[in-house]
């Protein structure tokens, strides 16, 4: 008997250290991306799982449960030269929502030509788990079928619209804005009606466009698949939403949607020497000026930079500002410029005020997670629909690029430092963000593991995930309800008719009779 329990419990140490062979598949180099594909893959390895990622990025220091089968740098293939960022300002929506397929295709082509992934290919090693990022790049699900492992996808956003397709969910165009567009879940009847119409445009794009375009990929590139690009569609098995509902509008999640948001947030390290004085002796708090990784302070023209520093010049604060060049022109004295701060760290600080973002989803997350009220100054992509919600959340205010002036920077700025109503929200949203079950690195680890465990965890999707456009939407019911009402509108008036005519000569019968 004891020794049966024994051999249990060694059984049961054995099968704990049990290390899972996992394949990541992170083919977008952007920052943001990369940010949190990353911090996915340290989650596994800190778990003790051996990881092989298809990456642009080699690890600084070799390790044995890491290794790295590079491919190229898709986004710097994509734009030779950076355009200026202000440039995306004024995207219009149609576009934005017509340009995805092009570049979900070319991103596939470029991660495809890559030779060490050819190689790669031809390998026949064993994985349990594949973790790839889902971003217009549905036939790189090839390579999970090559290796015949469990799919599981991420999102660096919350729940998109390819997300919400594989997980057969659907977002409710009545209160779900669509992230294209500036919208909060209390929309008008106008937005309303404009936040469904983007959300068909974007669907039919999806199964007209995207979704047949990444099918021929799939085929053209994995000819030998045994698993078509339909199976391994409904075969996939969860996927991480970088989101949490603390820092978001409610929306509806299905069990394979699983929030991982604030991933990326490390634990605040401790500041330089230097930097670590310099905000211990500003009695009346600190400013951090950021536009994120793609911004840099010189980026703004002349007249904004002008404009910044009357306003900054004007405050007792001190202003950190990531400004990469030598000097800046008329500093009055409290600013502070750098190449390159550490963000995170700098965000911890309790004489941090404020922070002045883009509205970035890593950026506004560590400041939820700090607590800090958030200016912001959204430039393209989520950042409006994030500072949407810091604004409908009440920790944070937003000043749009084309409205820009000492006023009205100057005046949200203010307001943001002189009422303490921003600080109280902020620091209320950052307890409910930090309180939960699992931390988001023992969340992935959890899942992941539970997808292992359970062979693909087919118990957790909804019967949707195999309909189609027609059948998911009831477009088929609603169109026979509509026949079927035009039809009885028919007999209805038919009959009216008839008993219309029938009065009518009966008057009139009467009228000739008198
Ligand atoms: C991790 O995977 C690599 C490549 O398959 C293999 O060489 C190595 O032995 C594995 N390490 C562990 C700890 O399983
Ligand atoms: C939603 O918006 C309407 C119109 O702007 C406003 O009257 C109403 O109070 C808002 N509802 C909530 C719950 O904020
Ligand atoms: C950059 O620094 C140089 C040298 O200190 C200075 O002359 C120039 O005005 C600065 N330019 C900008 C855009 O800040
Ligand atoms: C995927 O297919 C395999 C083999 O048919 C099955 O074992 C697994 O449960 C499926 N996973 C999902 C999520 O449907």
């Amino acid at each position: 008997m004891k020794w049966l329990i024994a051999l249990s419990a060694l059984i049961f140490a054995v099968n704990l250290t049990l290390s899972l062979q996992i394949l990541a598949v992170l083919p977008l180099s952007m920052k943001s991306h990369l940010a949190i594909g990353n911090s996915i893959v340290n989650s596994l390895l800190e778990a003790g799982h051996n990881v092989t990622a298809i990456s642009n990025l080699i690890p600084d220091k070799p390790s044995d449960n890491y290794r790295v089968v590079q491919i190229p740098d898709v986004m710097k293939e994509f734009q030779d030269q950076e355009p200026n960022p202000f440039e995306y300002i004024d995207f219009p929506i149609f576009f934005s929502v017509i340009m995805m397929p092009p570049f979900g295709a070319d991103m596939v082509k470029l991660v495809m030509k890559s030779e060490n992934l050819d190689a790669f290919l031809k390998t026949d090693e064993k994985f349990d788990v594949c973790i790839m990022e889902l971003f217009g790049n549905e036939a790189l699900m090839g390579i999970p079928e090559k290796f015949n492992c469990a799919l599981i996808f991420y999102n660096t956003y919350d729940a998109l619209f390819w997300s919400d397709t594989i997980s057969g969910n659907t977002s409710p165009a009545s209160y779900v804005p669509n992230p294209f567009l500036w919208f909060t879940d209390n929309m008008s009847f106008k937005q309303r009606l404009v936040n469904t119409v983007v959300g068909l445009l974007e669907t039919t794009v999806h199964y007209v466009l995207h979704l047949p375009w990444q099918r021929y990929l799939y085929n053209s590139y994995f000819p030998n698949a045994k698993r078509s690009f339909n199976d391994m569609y409904k075969n996939s098995s969860i996927t991480f939403i970088n989101n949490h509902v603390s820092s978001s509008f409610v929306r509806p999640h299905m069990p394979t949607q699983i929030e991982i948001g604030g991933i990326h947030v490390k634990p605040a390290k401790p500041l330089a020497s230097d930097l670590q004085k310099y905000m211990d002796d500003a009695t009346d708090g600190v400013i951090l000026f950021s536009m994120g990784s793609y911004i840099d302070g010189t980026d703004w023209k002349e007249e904004h930079r002008e404009m910044f520093i009357k306003v900054f010049g004007k405050l007792k604060q001190k202003i950190i500002w990531r400004y990469s060049n030598e000097t800046l022109p008329d500093n009055p004295g409290n600013i502070k410029i750098g190449h390159w701060f550490p963000q995170r760290d700098i965000l911890a600080h309790p004489n941090l005020k404020v922070f002045i973002t883009h509205g970035g989803l890593l950026g506004t997350t560590e400041a939820i997670v700090e607590g800090v009220p958030v200016l912001g100054i959204p430039v393209f992509g989520d950042q409006m629909m994030n500072l949407m919600k810091t604004v409908a959340r009440g920790y944070g205010l937003q000043v749009l690029y084309p409205d820009l002036s000492e006023e009205t920077f100057g005046n949200a700025l203010k307001e943001l430092l002189r009422n303490r109503v921003y600080k109280d929200k902020a620091k209320k949203i950052s307890k409910i963000f930090n309180d939960r079950p699992r931390t988001p690195q023992q969340e992935v680890v959890y899942w992941t593991e539970y997808v292992a465990r359970h062979n693909g965890a087919a118990h957790l999707q909804a019967e949707s995930v195999n309909f189609n456009y027609i059948q998911l939407f009831s477009f088929d019911v609603y169109i026979i309800l509509a026949i079927i009402s035009l039809i009885v509108l028919y007999i209805e008036f038919k009959i009216l008719k008839i008993i219309l005519r029938k009065i009518f000569k009966k008057s009139s019968n009467k009228k000739k009779n008198q």
